[in-house]
C-alpha cells in the first residue's frame, strides 16, 4: 500500500491508483490535477468555455508525474449524458464534485447528473461550502437521492461521500420512473 497513491478527504484515505475518476464542474481542475498525480484515469468535465484553461492546466501540472493521460470533455449537467457517455461505454470508479453547488438554475440537472453517473460501484466524493439556503435544499435532495455519509466537517465546508450498491438500483427506476431517470445510484456507507 502507498500513501502517495491516497487521495485524503477528511480523515478518509482513498486510493486513486488506476481507478477512472470523472469530475464534475472541474472549473480550474485542481481535483483532477490531484486525483491524476495519485495515478487515476481522469475525465475532468465542465462547460465548454472553460475547458480550453482546463486542459491547460490538467496537462501542465500533470505532465511529468502521471500514469494516464488527463482526459477534458464538455458536460453541461443535465444534458445528452445518455448520448455522450452511453453506460455501456462508460463506468466509473469515482465521480468527484468540489464547490459546484452553490446559487445557479441547474441544480436538480445536477442532481440528475450526479445519479446517472453513478452506477453499480461507483463511489461519488462531493465536497462543498454552503453558500445560501438553497444549498441546504439542495443537500436535502442529495441525502435522499444517496445514502451518503458525512466524511469530513469544518465550519461551513463539508465532504460527502456515496457509493452506489445493488439495493438501490433495483429499487429507485421505480420510485425515479416519472423523471426517466435510468438508473439511480445510491449508496451505503463506510
Ligand atoms: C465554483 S466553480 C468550482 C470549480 C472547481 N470544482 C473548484 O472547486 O475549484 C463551479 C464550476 O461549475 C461549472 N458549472 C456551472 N454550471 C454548470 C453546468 N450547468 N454544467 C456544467 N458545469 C457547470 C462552472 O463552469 C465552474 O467551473
Amino acid at each position: 500500500e502507498s500513501n502517495t497513491h491516497n487521495f485524503l478527504t477528511g480523515r478518509q484515505k482513498i486510493k486513486l491508483l488506476d481507478k477512472s475518476v470523472l469530475e464534475l464542474g472541474a472549473g480550474t481542475g485542481l481535483v483532477s490535477i490531484v486525483a491524476t498525480l495519485l495515478g487515476a484515469n481522469v475525465t475532468a468535465t465542465d462547460l465548454p468555455e472553460v475547458l480550453g484553461s482546463l486542459r491547460c492546466n490538467l496537462n501542465w501540472n500533470t505532465r511529468q508525474h502521471r500514469r494516464y493521460e488527463p482526459q477534458v470533455a464538455a458536460l453541461f449537467w443535465g444534458h445528452e449524458q445518455e448520448q455522450r457517455f452511453p453506460q455501456s461505454e462508460y463506468h466509473y470508479d469515482y465521480v468527484m464534485a468540489a464547490d459546484i453547488v452553490y446559487h445557479h438554475d441547474f441544480l436538480d440537472e445536477l442532481l440528475v447528473t450526479m445519479r446517472y453517473f453513478c452506477q453499480w460501484g461507483t463511489t461519488l466524493i462531493w465536497a462543498n461550502e454552503v453558500h445560501y439556503p438553497s444549498d441546504l435544499v439542495f443537500t436535502e435532495n442529495f441525502k435522499k437521492a444517496f445514502h451518503a455519509t458525512l466524511i469530513a466537517e469544518l465550519d461551513e465546508c463539508f465532504i460527502y461521500k456515496s457509493i452506489a450498491i445493488f439495493l438501490q438500483f433495483l429499487l429507485l427506476p421505480v420510485i425515479n420512473r416519472k423523471k426517466q431517470i435510468k438508473y439511480t445510484p445510491s449508496s451505503s456507507l463506510a
